[in-house]
């Protein structure tokens, strides 16, 4: 499939599936606290969903079981909601939700911190929202791909944190995933130029530790190697004549 460009009312049909997957990490922000368990999470944001009267781009994508994914600590990303996983002070917790809208597609994930979290994790969590910060802000029309990819890993690389390599982000419209694929890594000045029209679901997974992750028996839940901590951020962002239109930021 070949990159698909859209036009301002495609861009604002995802706007409005973007929308209903903010207010649905909204609520889950608001919910989380110790004591919950990540199953809890998702029966929240399935129920929240319904009265928005989305779909869930996730459950049963590739089978996968839920309409969440709640990543712990040392979890990277894909963490598959349990009535067993209870979140307790000092977790870092990061949510990825994506629905869809009228046939569109909204994706996004922010890492959460659960009661009071060490200075380390705060300091991981920074970094990789403010990491996707400079890559949104590299979203302009003429620019290229590896701008976005190393907007992110300088600004990583910088505080001491590592990229993860094994999964990255997506082209997104009437699919979840369209090409091309945007790595949290790259030479500025490299790959393809972004067009107006372009909708790209960037989204940096950052290691305290290593960037090497290995992948859970359940097929899903995707873990650091060395056990570090890690967190994920994600947004979609539409290239626009007037510059990066943040899709999925109410
Ligand atoms: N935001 C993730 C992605 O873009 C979430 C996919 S989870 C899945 O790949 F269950 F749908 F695979
Ligand atoms: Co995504």
């Amino acid at each position: 499939m070949a990159i698909q460009l859209k036009t301002r009312e495609q861009i604002a049909k995802l706007r409005e599936a973007n929308l209903i997957v903010a207010d649905v990490l909204d609520a889950l922000e608001d919910a989380a606290a110790p004591g919950m368990s990540t199953w809890e999470l998702d029966a929240i944001a399935a129920k929240r969903l319904k009265q928005l009267k989305g779909e869930s781009a996730f459950l049963g994508y590739r089978g996968y079981p839920a309409v969440l994914c709640t990543s712990v600590n040392n979890v990277v990303v894909h963490g598959i909601p349990r009535k067993d996983v209870v979140l307790k002070d000092g977790d870092l917790l990061a949510i990825d939700f994506g629905a869809f809208k009228d046939g569109w597609c909204g994706d996004s994930a922010r890492t959460i911190p659960i009661g009071k979290i060490s200075s380390k994790a705060r300091a991981l969590m920074e970094a990789t929202r403010d990491s996707l910060d400079a890559a949104i802000a590299r979203c302009v029309q003429g620019a290229r791909l590896g701008d976005i990819g190393s907007a992110v890993q300088s600004h990583v690389e910088a505080r001491g944190f590592s990229v993860v390599r094994q999964f990255v982000g997506h082209g997104i419209g009437r699919q979840m995933h369209e090409p091309p694929h945007v790595p949290n890594y790259g030479e500025a000045g490299k790959g393809n130029r972004l067009s107006v029209g372009l909708v790209l679901a960037i989204e940096p997974m950052v290691n305290a530790g290593t960037p090497d992750v290995i992948i859970e028996d359940d097929g899903w839940t995707a873990i650091t190697k060395d056990g570090s901590l890690s967190a994920h951020f994600e947004h979609s962002v539409a290239i626009t004549e007037e510059g990066p239109l943040v899709l999925s930021r109410s």
